[in-house]
């Protein structure tokens, strides 16, 4: 059985699998596999680890006759054709629940050095500007107490809750199905999208990409915002309409947004949304913790050693 590995992964991992398989590693960590080299490789594959910045599309599919598993060291799975794999009979695992905890940190970071221009601060002491302390300087939005609204009631979202209750938050969410059964144990109350963004100090877009979520926050939902309000994404860039946000943002009728994913991925330096003051970014780092990133490799690992002897996998998308 062979595994193609699209991305540096860790040496007891890999020899984890090294034990029953025979592995092609691309040892890179920031560099992404080839494209020619992925379609070469996979020709004789039995299973494909991959992550969030390969495509495996039909012509991956079409390459790779023997596959039998394919497990992405991610939550989402926008970058899959899932119906082409189900079509094929090949089971396609995945990350959650490990993932959440680390996801809400990053999202509440984001909050948090949006809210109160952590970056910003930074910046103008590293640039020399600071002569005083100024009772209006670099003053920003109070979270405790503030109303958040949270899109995407999953596992991230309800850490995000969590950590919300701490701060004294409202909680609105807006999910594809209400969740009842959480309202009590967090707190949080369902809410319409449209009174969501209207109600909320914070408004974090945690739903997964799906054709239904595309640009779900565009120029209209944006114009419902209130002018002091936060957008936070951690989820994926193509739920935002960037342009909509750029605008909105130069504006100034919505007050700030802290941003970890970016429609398309890596966003030049060079791109309008950077030249803005009220925009923190990240380089797509919701879940990059040691302990977090491990976890969702060796799910991913188990994941093909269970494909591969045609047991259910630990996580199956299309199972
Ligand atoms: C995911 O898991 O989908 C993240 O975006 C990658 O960390």
């Amino acid at each position: 059985m062979k595994v193609v590995i699209t991305r540096a992964i860790p040496d007891s991992l890999k020899q984890l699998l090294d034990q029953s398989c025979t592995t092609y590693m691309w040892n890179e960590d920031i560099e992404p596999m080839p494209r020619a080299l992925l379609l070469e490789q996979v020709k004789d594959a039995d299973a494909i680890f991959t992550n969030v910045s390969d495509r495996i599309d039909l012509e991956v599919f079409q390459a790779a006759a023997k596959l039998k598993v394919v497990g992405t060291m991610a939550v989402g799975f926008d970058n899959i054709d899932i119906a082409e794999a189900t079509r094929r009979g090949i089971p396609v695992g995945h990350t959650p629940d490990v993932l959440s905890e680390a996801v809400a940190d990053l999202t509440f970071a984001l909050m948090l050095a949006t809210a109160r221009k952590v970056v910003e601060g930074m910046n103008y002491i590293l640039e020399g500007s600071w002569r005083g302390w100024g009772p209006m300087l670099l003053t920003g939005q109070n979270i405790y107490n503030a109303t958040l609204g949270i899109i995407g009631m999953g596992g991230i979202g309800q850490g995000v809750a969590r950590r919300a209750c701490g701060f004294g938050m409202r909680i609105l969410y807006h999910n594809r199905r209400r969740r009842e059964e959480l309202e009590q144990q967090l707190g949080a109350e369902y809410s319409p999208l449209d009174e969501l963004l209207q109600a909320s100090d914070f408004v974090v877009m945690l739903a997964p990409a799906t054709p239904e979520t595309r640009k779900m926050i565009g120029k209209r939902e944006l114009s419902l915002m209130k002018s002091n309000a936060i957008l936070v994404n951690t989820s994926r860039g193509s739920n935002v309409d960037e342009a909509a946000l750029f605008t909105a943002l130069k504006e100034r009728t919505i007050w700030g947004a802290g941003l970890d994913v970016f429609e398309k991925e890596p966003i030049r330096p060079d791109h309008p949304l950077l030249t803005l003051e009220n925009v923190v970014v990240l380089p797509h780092i919701g879940s990059a913790t040691l302990e977090t990133r491990f976890n969702m490799a060796k799910i991913t690992a188990q994941n093909i050693l269970q494909g591969l002897k045609g047991e259910p996998l630990l996580y199956c998308i299309n199972q």
